[in-house]
């Protein structure tokens, strides 16, 4: 057991640090709740279904456990900027890190498919932003290039310190349910995070001895280069955050899929939008639609039998549901004004 007062990385200072290594920089990072899901289990038909609700995060994604470490390392380094490509959330996770580190940030992003939620928080924190005529491979392609120069810091997720720090969520699941899960559920992009949980999982298994996961991750369908087994040249999909069509980490998202005898499989957008629907319906928890790909996947697997009523199942919800609002339609009629008369609010109320 940790002391989960202590900032994120002092808190697995043993496993992160190199000798003497101080970490100036948090935000209050990781430390994020692992719920059990009653009503949407029921629903799907398990009876021990848990949410890593990563929304939680100070900028509200997953990101910000990896890029606490990498912006600490590159201030200790005594670079001039940071820069990262992203679908959103990494360059607002960037963003807000900079800023407290005092050093400028340049983000690279595919124009008119950024989460709106996501773009003002990276404009917020006074980064500064290129619009690209080209998708997010495009980008990582460019910001890659850009790196060579030493005095900027790339803290895209081909940056170990990223994955490095991102291991701490699978070591807060074991260390909340005093045991590793039999699945562990999430859905892959740029295949970091499948990377990092699985890195995580091994390493809790050599010193400590827990089990391991089957690691099961999922793309959506119209960007699942790793479920077709080639890159994607036009990967499209209405979860942005994961719209990636030649993934930087593919071969660590194989490794860890056929290591943990687990799978990667697609889910349409419709299944994904009903799921991100299910999860904040049964549960109160709002999740981007990236996010939902993790139980719409279990969803599907569970009615096909492939997972059973008992197995201890963990889904990752990556983001929070506030980065994407412009998903969320409103049902018919619902935000046409009334009067405020009390009658025609009790009218409007249907009693
Ligand atoms: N979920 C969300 C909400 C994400 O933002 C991402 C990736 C993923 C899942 C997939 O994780 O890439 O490690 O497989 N977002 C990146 C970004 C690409 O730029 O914010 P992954």
């Amino acid at each position: 057991m940790t002391d989960a007062t202590l900032p994120l990385l002092e808190r697995y200072r043993d496993r992160l640090a190199r000798g003497g290594e101080e970490f100036p920089i948090s935000l209050g990072e990781g430390g994020t709740p692992l719920i059990h899901a009653r009503r949407l289990g029921a629903e799907l038909g398990l009876e021990r279904l848990y949410l890593k609700f990563e929304g939680t995060n100070p900028t509200g994604s997953f990101k910000d456990r990896g890029m606490v470490l990498a912006v600490n390392r590159a201030m200790a380094r005594g670079v001039q900027a940071v820069m990262c490509a992203s679908t959103g959330n990494t360059s607002a996770s960037a963003a807000a890190y900079a800023a407290a580190a005092g050093l400028p940030c340049w983000i690279v992003l595919p124009a008119g498919k950024v989460a709106r939620g996501k773009l003002a928080q990276t404009l917020a924190a006074g980064a500064r932003l290129i619009m690209i005529d080209g998708n997010f491979d495009a980008a990582l392609d460019a910001v890659r290039e850009l790196g060579h120069d030493e005095r900027i810091a790339v803290v895209n997720s081909i940056n170990p310190d990223r994955l490095a720090g991102q291991q701490t969520a699978a070591w807060e699941i074991i260390d909340a349910l005093g045991m590793a899960p039999a699945i562990l559920a999430l859905p892959v992009g740029n295949a970091g995070n499948i990377t990092a949980y699985w890195a995580g999982f091994r390493r809790s298994a050599e010193l400590d001895g827990t089990s391991l996961p089957r690691m099961f991750g999922f793309q959506a369908a119209g960007a699942a280069p790793i479920v077709g087994g080639a890159p994607i040249a036009s990967p499209e999909t209405v979860a942005t955050a994961i719209r990636i069509g030649n993934p930087a980490s593919w071969q660590g998202a194989v490794a860890a899929r056929d290591e943990s005898g687990g799978l990667i499989e697609a889910v349409t957008d419709d299944d994904i939008l009903a799921a991100q629907r299910d999860i904040v319906r049964f549960e109160g928890v709002f999740c981007e639609p990236a996010s939902a790909a993790s139980v719409a996947g279990v969803r599907r697997l569970t009615a096909q039998g492939s997972i059973k009523r008992e197995d201890l199942i963990v889904c990752v919800l990556t983001g929070h549901g506030l980065k994407d609002p412009d998903i969320v339609a409103p049902e018919e009629g619902s935000l046409r004004p009334v009067s405020a008369q009390i009658a025609a609010i009790r009218h409007a109320m249907g009693l």
